[in-house]
């Protein structure tokens, strides 16, 4: 690859099977700004202007958002004090307290909530769709705010670890009822290029009327190969539980990962926000 790859160059070392050259002529550089995306974790030491980070969140809130219901806020983390709690939360992931920019996107079914009092009429959609509507939105805000902060050459990484530690950022933030945290966001101007990551190849992942696996652990066994190759892991994980693989495939980590019970807390506080999950 060169050492400014062109948009397929990019797809072909991300997915492998992508379709090349089908732009026909379209000004293809937003398209290679999206297909460029990699996260971020180690930052220069500057600032980014506060009317800059409040453009990204214009953007990322011009994303779709279901129904029009808007059920999505970004709550931008600018007190020191309250940076340096949600810092010391994670000394093994240095990215967050280096970043210049700490946001939290959070799903919010309040403000629905709120109008349907206001106006009088009755909530009846209590259910686990009120919820997952509410994420939804944060989720697709929260990616569009990367696509557009990696267009103005900034660099992004979202950080769901946030929610290892509900009680406190519910505490730090004083979220409402029907207010939730889906992920945080670190943004700063990137100290490194980051390396492009690997998907899947499309042959596992983009399906035609049915859904079917019959590709799926041919795909998966090739991008394990590629991977190993390409963007070896620089440690193995738990291998005290697991011991060691070599090659230590992306299906293996995944298979970890995995094996440890994760914010299994995380319905309970849900419900105590007040959604039902029925
Ligand atoms: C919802 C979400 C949560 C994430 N949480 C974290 C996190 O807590 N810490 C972290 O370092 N990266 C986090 N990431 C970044 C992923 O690890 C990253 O997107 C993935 O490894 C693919 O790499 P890429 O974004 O460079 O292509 C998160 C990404 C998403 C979309």
């Amino acid at each position: 690859m060169t050492d400014t790859p062109t948009l397929d160059e990019l797809l072909r070392l991300r997915f492998d099977d992508a379709p090349q050259d089908v732009a026909g002529g379209a000004d293809t550089s937003h398209w290679h700004s999206i297909a460029n995306h990699q996260s971020c974790r180690l930052y220069e030491d500057r600032p980014v202007r506060p009317e800059l980070v409040q453009q990204l969140c214009a953007l990322a809130l011009s994303s779709p958002t279901k129904s029009d219901l808007q059920q999505r806020d970004i709550i931008i983390v600018s007190d020191p004090d309250k940076r340096a709690t949600i810092n010391d939360l994670f000394p093994g992931s240095p990215w967050i307290a280096g970043a210049p920019v700490f946001l939290i996107f959070c799903g919010n079914n309040r403000r629905l909530r709120q109008i349907h009092e206001r106006h009088g009429h009755p909530f009846e959609n209590d259910h686990l769709d009120a919820f997952f509507n509410a994420a939804v939105d944060a989720g697709i805000a929260l990616s569009a705010f990367t696509l557009a902060a990696d267009a103005a050459g900034l660099g992004t990484c979202p950080i769901s670890t946030i929610r290892d530690y509900l009680e406190t950022i519910n505490a730090l933030l004083e979220l409402p009822n029907w207010v939730f945290p889906v992920a945080g966001m670190t943004l700063g101007w990137p100290a490194r290029t980051p390396r492009i990551n690997l998907r899947l190849p499309l042959a596992a992942t983009v399906h035609t009327d049915t859904y079917n696996e019959a590709a799926q652990w041919d795909a998966i066994k090739a991008y394990n190969a590629r991977r190993a190759e390409l963007r070896p892991y620089g440690s193995q994980r738990d291998p005290d539980r697991f011991g060691t693989r070599d090659p230590y495939t992306w299906s293996e980590d995944k298979a970890r990962q995995y094996a440890e019970p994760q914010r299994t807390d995380f319905g309970d506080y849900i419900r105590a926000k007040g959604f039902s999950l029925s």
